[in-house]
Order: C-alpha cells, then sequence, then structure tokens
C-alpha cells in the first residue's frame, strides 16, 4: 500500500555546493493496506513533508516510493492525478475553496469522481450532518470558525472513501468531544479497508487510541513499528 525505500527529501534546488539541506533522510517503512498509524515528532521533525510525499505534492530526491502499487519514480506524470484521487488529505491549514459552500467543499471530490447528483446530495448532507455542520450547508468558509473549517476539510478527505487517508494535524481546531467524533470516523474508514496516516501532537489523543506509531526526529524515522 505505502512503502518508503531510503526515501529522502530537500526543498529547492537540488545538488551543488548551495543545495537546500535534506528535511528527510533514509526514511524506509511499509504500511500494508488497512494500517493505521499515528504520525508523531516535534514541530519541524517533517511530519507535512512525509504527508507531502504520500499525496505527491513532492517526489522524493532520492530513494524509491511506492504507493498503491505504483513505483512513484516509474509512473508517468500524467497517470499521477488519477492515482491523487484514490489519496484523501486533511491539510494542516484546511485548505478549502473559498468561493464554494461547505456543501460545495465536501461535495467536490464525489462530482469529479462523476457520481450522481442525487448520491452527492444524500452522502454530503448525511455527513455534514454527522460531523455536526446541519446549519452551515449553504456556508462559505470565511463564515465558519476555525473548527468548524476543519471539519469540513475532514468531510472532503472521507466523503470519497480513498484507499489512503492522511490527516495533518486534524483535532488542531476540534474540542475533545468533536475529536473523539473524527476518531470513530477514522476508525470506521480504517475498518472498512482505508489505511490511514494521522500526524499529531495531540497526545491525550494518541493515549485514548493506542495505535502503532511513525516517529520522525529531524528528518528520520526513530521508530517504525
Ligand atoms: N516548502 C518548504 N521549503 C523549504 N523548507 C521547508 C518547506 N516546508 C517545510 N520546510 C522545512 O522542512 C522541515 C520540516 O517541516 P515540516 O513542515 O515537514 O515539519 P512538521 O513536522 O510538519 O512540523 P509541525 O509539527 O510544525 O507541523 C522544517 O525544517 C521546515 O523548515
Ligand atoms: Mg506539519
Amino acid at each position: 500500500m505505502v512503502r518508503f525505500e531510503s526515501v529522502g527529501l530537500r526543498y529547492g534546488r537540488t545538488g551543488g555546493r548551495d543545495a537546500a539541506p535534506e528535511v528527510l533522510r533514509n526514511i524506509s517503512f511499509a504500511l500494508p493496506e488497512g494500517a493505521f498509524r499515528w504520525l508523531l515528532g516535534p514541530s519541524g521533525a517533517g511530519k507535512t513533508s512525509l504527508l507531502r510525499l504520500m499525496y505527491l505534492a513532492a517526489l522524493p530526491t532520492s530513494g524509491r516510493l511506492t504507493l498503491l502499487g505504483n513505483d512513484i519514480g516509474r509512473t508517468p506524470r500524467r497517470a499521477l492525478p488519477r492515482l491523487r484521487r484514490r489519496i484523501g488529505v486533511v491539510f494542516q491549514d484546511f485548505r478549502l475553496l473559498p468561493h464554494l459552500t461547505a456543501f460545495e467543499n465536501v461535495a467536490l471530490p464525489l462530482r469529479l469522481a462523476g457520481r450522481p447528483e442525487a448520491q452527492v446530495r444524500a452522502d454530503v448532507t448525511e455527513l455534514l450532518h454527522w460531523v455536526g455542520l446541519a446549519g452551515k450547508l449553504s456556508t462559505l468558509p470565511d463564515e465558519l470558525s476555525g473548527g468548524e473549517q476543519q471539519r469540513v476539510a475532514i468531510a472532503r478527505a472521507v466523503i470519497a472513501r480513498p484507499n489512503l487517508l492522511l490527516a495533518d494535524e486534524p483535532t488542531g481546531n476540534l474540542d475533545a468531544a468533536q475529536a473523539d467524533r473524527l476518531m470513530m470516523l477514522l476508525n470506521e474508514l480504517n475498518r472498512l479497508g482505508t489505511t490511514v496516516i494521522v500526524a499529531t501532537h495531540n497526545e491525550s489523543l494518541v493515549a485514548r487510541y493506542p495505535n502503532s506509531e511513525l516517529r520522525l526526529d529531524r528528518g528520520r524515522l526513530v521508530h517504525e513499528p
């Protein structure tokens, strides 16, 4: 499902004396289908960078990355968007589309996948009710609180039942009850077969939901399952 073999990542210029430092170094691990992993480590350790590799926003500068059965270094660029659509992402900074309502933001992955409009209506409405946003379907992101925006971002990431779900600090703006609800949602998705990786600093959440961990420290994996 996910395999890193000696993967390195540096941002910006490559090679030469001015080369940027590697933010990820010699990362090797493999996750089977249906795995659930916490991604832990101090601020700046490389958690978001590792997730960026897994949603193809960055390509490894060294090593080999295999995602959903595809060796990324050998996959033609034109094939990446299709692969990308099987991956759900909750971004640390949400990245909702500002001119679309909460409903339309969440509907987007289903509409891109060509699902019938009746199913889009039903699924999006049900999920937004479930995350406590029944009254906010037609609201624009600007007019939502931080926690409400985060719940829309979570709903958008899971609505199409991705094969791989990557969540970057998804409880950063949620209260404890909402965080528990998020965990129910992720566990349910995981039970249905989605591989889930959650980057977080929320130690009480990690303590309450024990799962294997990937732990980064200064760009290196210090603990692998
Ligand atoms: N676009 C970028 N260009 C250059 N360097 C970057 C870029 N993004 C991140 N970095 C650097 O990469 C390192 C890892 O950053 P990253 O965002 O992956 O950390 P993180 O573990 O997600 O931290 P946090 O817990 O604060 O979100 C940091 O030193 C950061 O300065
Ligand atoms: Mg981060």
